[in-house]
């Protein structure tokens, strides 16, 4: 590896080390481009990784989407330790999906967030594949969550003219849909009960000109039908 001594945006880099890359592989990049990152915190804050490594107390738990463009500490300009994130493709809320269910109760129960964010995006892959009649494999199963958010409102969407425009929409109606199944989780309810917390966020981020828009809200007890409602007494 290069040294880094003289990696610096605004110091010249040392003669030895452009040399070497030029030849270096993307992912050699990567682990040097850390090296960077990690020295530029330090120099601001010396003790910034050591106060992370003994805890985190972030506020807010992030539920977005995989998309390489939608990196939740990038777009709400927030540092290591204060978004507690969770991705999966298309931003769902599967109660049967155990990796979710894990995270959103650490994140309720041992990191008690008071907000949890879920974020969809326009433009996204999977709202416009769930609404397309593709084989995709395994992945059907995922996206059939999307496809019954869009039955449940095909009269709104199929008079939207634009497949683009349709697939907007669809993903804040999904956004709305996931913010829901979240309510209906014991987990949340339970913490609402305790604790009055966490608030549900449903946020849309727009790849075209990155900026947040929020959909929904839901406060703690908000009144749910009464199918979806656990009694803990
Ligand atoms: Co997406």
């Amino acid at each position: 590896m290069p040294c880094i001594l003289f990696l610096d945006k605004i110091q010249p880099k040392c003669v030895k080390c452009e040399i070497k890359l030029i030849n270096m592989k993307a992912y050699e990049k990567l682990l040097l481009e850390n090296k960077a990152w990690a020295r530029e915190h330090v120099q601001v804050d010396k003790d910034f990784f050591l106060r992370l490594a003994n805890i985190q107390t972030p506020e807010f738990l992030w539920i977005g989407c995989s998309d390489s463009r939608v990196p939740a500490n990038e777009i709400t300009n927030t540092a290591p330790g204060e978004i507690f994130v969770h991705r999966n493709i298309a931003n769902l809320v599967v109660h049967t999906d155990l990796n979710l269910l894990s995270v959103l109760q650490y994140a309720v129960q041992q990191l008690k967030v008071k907000h949890i964010i879920v974020c969809g995006h326009y433009g996204c892959g999977g709202v416009k594949a769930a609404m397309t009649h593709s084989d995709l494999g395994l992945i059907n199963k995922w996206l059939r969550n999307i496809k019954d958010t869009y039955y449940y409102n095909r009269k709104e969407l199929e008079a939207i003219e634009g497949i683009n425009k349709r697939a907007d929409r669809l993903t804040e109606l999904s956004v709305m849909d996931q913010v829901m199944n979240l309510a209906q989780t014991s987990i949340v309810q339970h913490a609402w009960k305790d604790e009055n917390r966490p608030t549900l966020h449903g946020w849309v981020y727009g790849l075209t000109d990155g900026i947040l828009h929020d959909l929904v809200k839901m406060d703690p007890n908000t009144p749910l039908d009464p199918i979806y409602q656990y009694d803990f007494t």
